[in-house]
């Protein structure tokens, strides 16, 4: 028997609720659907246990308040989404592949379970239910069949040009703090079928205790890095009202970070923390990196531009018009850390 480990939950929706939904549910009005406002930026609020404000006339928080998690600071022990956990507890989390302990100084840690099966075919698609991280089933194609378009009676639910089987996970490119599981009826993300993902912050008291900020991107649900005031930093500064504490520092609503990291901004824009986004670069058009080539730039600037010439026009190894050489190929731009 072969073992191989396989997509669990976890893995493909990054990791289980949010109170976006608390929030947004029974509170849509004409001008005011709270499920539009980026939750996904504030998924480390939640688990922190503030509380959304709200100003009168705008529809989204303008701001949280954290002090219930300032206040027991000094606590050797963790908190997740308002509650309170000794050394040793285990700490509660909607998401099934998770299992998190409060451990020493307050640190959460947190196994992800890994999936395993028997070999699976590559014609099987994983079958899953909210509450478990494995797949409980699999859908195999039919013999000589290659994709599901081919098998429409085994077909269930039909979403954004793509057909799945009863209990496949959708992705919806839009939702990336939902997870869908294909069911009868399924019509996108207001389906019953869709749980809001919730994130657990591995590691979380002691770099939030600490002021660390964690690093989102627009696609993703959970946040992907910290970024951490210096350790001695010894300044004292005077908190301002309405504004982002990170460490001991403080700036007024509106104020940027100066990270030196193109790829990544944090705006004070919803205090009390920082919200920190990293952008992923596309590339050129078409992935296209033999026709295309990034175009220099003097300043500190995260994703290129590119120059793209017309296939074939010019031959290999021929420099492109601006005189810089052939590109190379394969090059890739990766966001920098
Ligand atoms: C709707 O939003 C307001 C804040 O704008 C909140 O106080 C209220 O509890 C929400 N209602 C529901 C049903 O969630
Ligand atoms: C934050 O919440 C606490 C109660 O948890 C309250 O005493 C305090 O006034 C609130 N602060 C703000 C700025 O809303
Ligand atoms: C954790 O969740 C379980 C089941 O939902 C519940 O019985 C238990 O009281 C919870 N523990 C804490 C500390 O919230
Ligand atoms: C962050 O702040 C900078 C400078 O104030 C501004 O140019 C930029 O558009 C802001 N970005 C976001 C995502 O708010
Ligand atoms: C480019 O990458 C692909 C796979 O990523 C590889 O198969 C190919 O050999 C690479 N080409 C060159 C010229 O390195």
């Amino acid at each position: 028997m072969n073992l191989f480990p396989l997509v669990s939950l976890a893995i493909l929706l990054c990791l289980g609720s949010s109170f976006a939904a608390e929030e947004a549910k029974g509170n849509k009005t004409d001008n005011c659907n709270k499920e539009n406002c980026p939750w996904h930026l504030w998924n480390h609020y939640e688990a922190k246990g503030c509380k959304p404000i709200y100003k009168d006339g705008e529809c989204c928080p303008v701001a949280f308040n954290c002090t219930a998690f300032d206040d027991n600071n000094g606590e050797d022990g963790c908190q997740f989404k308002g509650q309170f956990y000794k050394q040793g507890e285990v700490i509660n989390t909607t998401n099934p592949c998770h299992k998190c302990r409060c451990a020493a100084k307050g640190i959460t840690s947190c196994t992800i379970s890994e999936c395993f099966t028997e070999a699976n075919l590559p014609n099987c698609i994983p079958l899953f239910v909210h509450s478990e991280c494995c797949p409980m089933n699999q859908y195999c194609l039919p013999l000589g069949k290659k994709s599901l378009e081919e098998v429409a009676d085994a077909t269930v639910c039909k979403y954004e040009g793509k057909t799945y089987v009863e209990d496949q996970i959708i992705e919806l490119k839009d939702h990336p703090c939902l997870t869908c599981i294909c069911k009868k009826g399924f019509n996108g993300p207001d389906s019953p079928s869709c749980k809001k993902v919730e994130c657990s912050f591995p590691g979380n008291n002691l770099k939030m205790k600490r002021g660390c900020v964690p690093v989102y991107m627009n696609s993703r649900c959970c946040s992907i890095d910290w970024i951490c005031p210096p350790a001695d930093d010894d300044v004292e500064e005077k908190a301002i009202e309405g504004g982002c504490r990170f460490g001991e520092r403080h700036f007024p609503l509106g104020a940027s970070l100066d990270l030196r990291d193109p790829c990544t901004i944090c705006n004070c824009t919803t205090p009390t923390d920082f919200t920190c986004i990293r952008t992923q670069c596309s590339g050129p058009p078409n992935g296209d990196f033999v026709n295309c080539r990034p175009i220099p730039s003097r300043q500190a600037q995260c994703c290129h531009d590119f120059h793209c010439i017309p296939p074939g026009s010019i031959p290999p190894g021929v420099p492109f018009p601006d005189g810089q050489g052939p590109p190379r190929p394969n090059q890739s731009q990766q966001p920098s850390q």
